[in-house]
Protein backbone atom coordinates (compact mmCIF):
# COMPACT_ATOMS: atom_id res chain seq x y z
CA UNK A 1 0.00 0.00 0.00
CA UNK A 2 1.42 3.35 -1.09
CA UNK A 3 1.56 5.82 1.62
CA UNK A 4 2.22 9.57 1.18
CA UNK A 5 5.71 10.34 2.58
CA UNK A 6 5.68 12.75 5.55
CA UNK A 7 8.16 15.84 7.22
CA UNK A 8 6.99 16.89 10.81
CA UNK A 9 8.91 20.28 12.03
CA UNK A 10 8.40 20.43 15.79
CA UNK A 11 9.57 24.07 16.29
CA UNK A 12 8.92 23.66 19.95
CA UNK A 13 9.05 26.80 21.83
CA UNK A 14 11.26 28.78 19.85
CA UNK A 15 11.91 31.01 17.18
CA UNK A 16 10.55 35.23 17.18
CA UNK A 17 8.08 35.89 15.50
CA UNK A 18 10.34 37.91 12.45
CA UNK A 19 12.36 34.56 12.82
CA UNK A 20 9.17 31.98 12.75
CA UNK A 21 8.09 33.79 9.74
CA UNK A 22 11.39 33.63 7.65
CA UNK A 23 11.99 30.00 8.06
CA UNK A 24 8.16 29.71 7.26
CA UNK A 25 8.69 31.43 3.90
CA UNK A 26 12.23 29.54 3.24
CA UNK A 27 9.97 26.17 3.83
CA UNK A 28 6.92 27.32 1.40
CA UNK A 29 9.50 27.95 -1.70
CA UNK A 30 11.19 24.77 -1.02
CA UNK A 31 7.82 22.48 -0.73
CA UNK A 32 7.09 24.28 -4.00
CA UNK A 33 9.96 22.52 -5.33
CA UNK A 34 8.84 19.21 -4.69
CA UNK A 35 6.19 16.57 -5.26
CA UNK A 36 4.08 13.59 -3.20
CA UNK A 37 5.50 14.80 -0.10
CA UNK A 38 3.59 16.66 2.67
CA UNK A 39 5.29 19.22 5.06
CA UNK A 40 3.62 19.86 8.94
CA UNK A 41 5.19 23.09 10.11
CA UNK A 42 4.28 23.11 13.81
CA UNK A 43 5.16 26.77 15.08
CA UNK A 44 4.47 28.05 18.40
CA UNK A 45 1.16 28.60 18.52
CA UNK A 46 1.18 32.26 19.49
CA UNK A 47 2.81 32.96 15.62
CA UNK A 48 0.45 30.73 13.78
CA UNK A 49 -1.69 33.92 12.29
CA UNK A 50 1.18 35.76 11.60
CA UNK A 51 2.95 33.28 9.71
CA UNK A 52 -0.22 31.89 7.85
CA UNK A 53 -1.06 35.93 6.58
CA UNK A 54 2.41 36.31 5.59
CA UNK A 55 2.92 33.09 2.96
CA UNK A 56 -0.18 34.05 1.74
CA UNK A 57 -0.44 31.55 -1.34
CA UNK A 58 1.25 28.38 -0.56
CA UNK A 59 1.81 24.76 -1.98
CA UNK A 60 -0.63 21.87 -1.79
CA UNK A 61 2.02 20.21 -0.16
CA UNK A 62 2.80 22.65 2.99
CA UNK A 63 0.46 22.29 6.37
CA UNK A 64 0.56 23.74 9.70
CA UNK A 65 -0.49 21.95 12.76
CA UNK A 66 -0.50 22.75 16.96
CA UNK A 67 2.10 21.70 19.15
CA UNK A 68 -0.98 20.92 21.80
CA UNK A 69 -4.50 22.30 22.60
CA UNK A 70 -7.46 21.05 24.66
CA UNK A 71 -10.37 18.94 23.89
CA UNK A 72 -12.79 21.07 24.37
CA UNK A 73 -14.38 23.72 21.92
CA UNK A 74 -14.55 26.58 24.80
CA UNK A 75 -15.29 27.15 28.64
CA UNK A 76 -13.73 28.02 31.76
CA UNK A 77 -10.04 26.47 30.70
CA UNK A 78 -8.11 29.09 31.58
CA UNK A 79 -4.74 29.65 29.02
CA UNK A 80 -5.94 27.24 26.73
CA UNK A 81 -6.61 26.95 23.31
CA UNK A 82 -9.32 24.58 21.34
CA UNK A 83 -9.29 23.45 17.77
CA UNK A 84 -11.89 25.19 17.09
CA UNK A 85 -10.23 28.72 17.53
CA UNK A 86 -7.70 27.31 14.91
CA UNK A 87 -9.88 26.04 12.35
CA UNK A 88 -8.90 27.33 9.00
CA UNK A 89 -5.62 27.62 10.47
CA UNK A 90 -3.89 24.47 11.59
CA UNK A 91 -4.76 21.14 9.90
CA UNK A 92 -2.54 18.81 11.99
CA UNK A 93 -2.56 18.50 15.54
CA UNK A 94 0.45 16.96 17.83
CA UNK A 95 -0.92 14.86 20.58
CA UNK A 96 1.43 12.92 23.49
CA UNK A 97 4.49 14.28 22.47
CA UNK A 98 6.83 12.62 25.34
CA UNK A 99 7.97 15.99 26.48
CA UNK A 100 4.11 16.43 27.44
CA UNK A 101 3.19 13.43 28.77
CA UNK A 102 6.77 14.36 30.86
CA UNK A 103 6.56 17.84 31.81
CA UNK A 104 2.62 18.38 31.32
CA UNK A 105 1.32 15.21 32.56
CA UNK A 106 -0.58 14.38 29.53
CA UNK A 107 -2.25 11.15 30.52
CA UNK A 108 -2.82 8.45 28.13
CA UNK A 109 -6.45 9.20 29.13
CA UNK A 110 -5.86 12.95 28.10
CA UNK A 111 -4.61 11.71 24.67
CA UNK A 112 -7.70 9.48 24.47
CA UNK A 113 -9.49 12.51 24.68
CA UNK A 114 -7.20 15.02 22.56
CA UNK A 115 -7.47 11.91 19.54
CA UNK A 116 -11.40 12.32 19.77
CA UNK A 117 -11.52 15.72 19.49
CA UNK A 118 -8.85 16.11 17.16
CA UNK A 119 -11.04 13.88 14.95
CA UNK A 120 -14.36 14.93 15.58
CA UNK A 121 -13.00 18.29 14.34
CA UNK A 122 -11.44 16.55 11.03
CA UNK A 123 -8.00 17.76 12.18
CA UNK A 124 -5.60 15.02 11.40
CA UNK A 125 -4.04 13.66 14.71
CA UNK A 126 -0.35 12.80 15.22
CA UNK A 127 -0.51 11.00 17.55
CA UNK A 128 3.05 10.13 19.71
CA UNK A 129 4.10 7.19 21.61
CA UNK A 130 7.31 6.01 23.30
CA UNK A 131 9.07 4.74 26.15
CA UNK A 132 10.64 7.52 28.38
CA UNK A 133 13.53 5.43 29.61
CA UNK A 134 16.26 4.18 27.04
CA UNK A 135 15.85 0.16 26.34
CA UNK A 136 19.34 -1.37 25.93
CA UNK A 137 20.20 -2.50 22.41
CA UNK A 138 21.39 -6.10 23.78
CA UNK A 139 18.10 -6.61 25.28
CA UNK A 140 16.24 -5.73 21.40
CA UNK A 141 15.39 -8.31 19.96
CA UNK A 142 15.80 -8.41 16.09
CA UNK A 143 13.14 -8.76 13.96
CA UNK A 144 10.24 -8.23 16.41
CA UNK A 145 10.51 -6.27 19.75
CA UNK A 146 11.69 -8.48 22.93
CA UNK A 147 9.21 -9.55 26.13
CA UNK A 148 10.69 -6.47 27.59
CA UNK A 149 9.93 -4.07 25.02
CA UNK A 150 6.31 -5.33 24.05
CA UNK A 151 5.71 -4.61 27.93
CA UNK A 152 7.19 -1.36 28.21
CA UNK A 153 4.92 1.76 27.24
CA UNK A 154 4.60 2.16 23.85
CA UNK A 155 1.87 -0.70 22.99
CA UNK A 156 0.14 0.37 25.91
CA UNK A 157 0.11 3.90 25.30
CA UNK A 158 -1.61 3.47 21.98
CA UNK A 159 -4.30 1.22 22.89
CA UNK A 160 -5.20 3.15 25.74
CA UNK A 161 -5.23 6.48 23.44
CA UNK A 162 -7.59 4.31 20.85
CA UNK A 163 -10.07 3.29 23.28
CA UNK A 164 -13.58 4.11 21.70
CA UNK A 165 -12.38 5.35 18.72
CA UNK A 166 -14.01 4.02 15.71
CA UNK A 167 -12.39 2.59 12.44
CA UNK A 168 -14.19 5.02 10.43
CA UNK A 169 -12.98 7.81 12.20
CA UNK A 170 -9.48 7.00 12.09
CA UNK A 171 -7.59 6.07 8.81
CA UNK A 172 -6.40 9.84 8.46
CA UNK A 173 -4.14 9.42 11.59
CA UNK A 174 -0.43 9.24 11.99
CA UNK A 175 1.46 7.17 14.95
CA UNK A 176 4.69 8.37 16.03
CA UNK A 177 7.29 6.54 17.83
CA UNK A 178 9.26 9.20 19.30
CA UNK A 179 10.95 7.84 22.15
CA UNK A 180 12.40 10.71 25.15
CA UNK A 181 15.43 9.15 25.41
CA UNK A 182 15.98 9.82 22.00
CA UNK A 183 14.93 13.33 21.67
CA UNK A 184 17.47 16.40 21.35
CA UNK A 185 20.70 14.36 22.20
CA UNK A 186 21.87 13.10 19.22
CA UNK A 187 20.78 9.70 20.64
CA UNK A 188 18.66 8.77 17.44
CA UNK A 189 17.31 5.19 17.21
CA UNK A 190 18.81 3.07 14.57
CA UNK A 191 16.80 2.95 11.58
CA UNK A 192 16.37 -1.02 11.84
CA UNK A 193 15.10 -1.10 15.51
CA UNK A 194 12.85 1.93 14.39
CA UNK A 195 11.21 -0.61 11.61
CA UNK A 196 10.88 -3.00 14.27
CA UNK A 197 8.89 -1.09 16.56
CA UNK A 198 6.74 0.71 13.33
CA UNK A 199 5.98 -2.65 12.43
CA UNK A 200 4.83 -4.22 15.65
CA UNK A 201 2.86 -0.63 15.97
CA UNK A 202 0.81 -1.58 12.75
CA UNK A 203 0.36 -4.90 13.92
CA UNK A 204 -1.40 -3.85 16.83
CA UNK A 205 -3.22 -1.11 14.88
CA UNK A 206 -4.53 -4.23 12.19
CA UNK A 207 -5.73 -6.03 15.59
CA UNK A 208 -7.81 -3.09 16.06
CA UNK A 209 -8.97 -1.78 13.12
CA UNK A 210 -8.23 -4.19 10.10
CA UNK A 211 -5.63 -4.64 7.45
CA UNK A 212 -7.03 -2.28 5.10
CA UNK A 213 -6.99 0.91 7.76
CA UNK A 214 -4.11 -0.32 9.36
CA UNK A 215 -1.94 -0.14 6.30
CA UNK A 216 -3.14 3.39 5.23
CA UNK A 217 -1.79 5.06 8.44
CA UNK A 218 0.94 6.44 8.46
CA UNK A 219 3.87 5.49 10.67
CA UNK A 220 6.52 8.01 11.46
CA UNK A 221 9.81 8.24 13.63
CA UNK A 222 11.08 11.47 15.51
CA UNK A 223 14.04 11.44 17.99
CA UNK A 224 17.32 13.42 16.72
CA UNK A 225 16.78 12.90 13.29
CA UNK A 226 19.66 15.64 11.40
CA UNK A 227 20.41 16.13 8.19
CA UNK A 228 23.55 13.42 7.99
CA UNK A 229 20.95 10.73 9.46
CA UNK A 230 18.09 11.30 7.65
CA UNK A 231 19.21 8.49 5.19
CA UNK A 232 19.40 6.12 7.23
CA UNK A 233 15.89 5.61 7.99
CA UNK A 234 14.59 6.11 4.28
CA UNK A 235 15.42 2.70 3.12
CA UNK A 236 12.44 0.96 5.95
CA UNK A 237 9.24 0.39 4.06
CA UNK A 238 7.03 1.28 7.30
CA UNK A 239 9.27 4.32 8.51
CA UNK A 240 6.55 6.80 6.65
CA UNK A 241 8.18 9.86 7.27
CA UNK A 242 9.79 11.50 10.22
CA UNK A 243 9.39 14.50 13.06
CA UNK A 244 12.33 16.40 13.50
CA UNK A 245 12.59 19.40 16.47
CA UNK A 246 16.29 20.60 16.15
CA UNK A 247 16.93 20.64 13.01
CA UNK A 248 14.04 21.94 11.67
CA UNK A 249 14.63 25.02 12.62
CA UNK A 250 18.11 25.26 10.58
CA UNK A 251 16.94 25.94 7.12
CA UNK A 252 19.98 24.39 5.29
CA UNK A 253 19.34 21.12 7.62
CA UNK A 254 15.64 21.09 7.27
CA UNK A 255 16.04 21.23 3.60
CA UNK A 256 18.61 18.31 3.40
CA UNK A 257 15.80 15.96 5.15
CA UNK A 258 12.88 17.47 2.96
CA UNK A 259 15.12 16.50 -0.28
CA UNK A 260 15.95 13.00 0.73
CA UNK A 261 12.57 12.32 1.49
CA UNK A 262 11.13 13.63 -1.58
CA UNK A 263 14.48 11.77 -3.48
CA UNK A 264 13.87 8.52 -1.79
CA UNK A 265 12.63 5.70 -3.74
CA UNK A 266 9.90 4.30 -1.60
CA UNK A 267 9.34 0.12 -1.68
CA UNK A 268 5.79 -0.54 -0.45
CA UNK A 269 5.44 -2.14 3.44
P1 LIG B 1 14.64 16.45 18.15
O1 LIG B 1 13.10 16.49 18.61
O2 LIG B 1 14.64 16.21 16.67
O3 LIG B 1 15.19 17.78 18.54
O4 LIG B 1 15.27 15.30 18.87
C1 LIG B 1 12.23 15.47 18.19
C2 LIG B 1 10.91 15.48 18.90
O5 LIG B 1 10.47 16.50 19.41
O6 LIG B 1 10.24 14.44 18.91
Amino acid sequence: MYRRPIVIANWKMYLTAAEAVTLASQVNQLASQVDDLEIVLLPPLVWLPTIVGALGHRPRSLHFGLQNFYPVDEGPYTGEVSLAMVRGLASYALIGHSERRLLFGETDEVVNEKLAAALRAGVTPIVCVGELTKVALAQRGRGRPTLLERQSDIFRQLEVALQGIRSTQIDKMIVCYEPLWAIGNGQNVPAEHVETVLVALREQLNKRFGATIALRMRTVYGGSVTDETITDYLAYPHIDGVLVGGASRNRRQFETIIRAVAGATRSEG
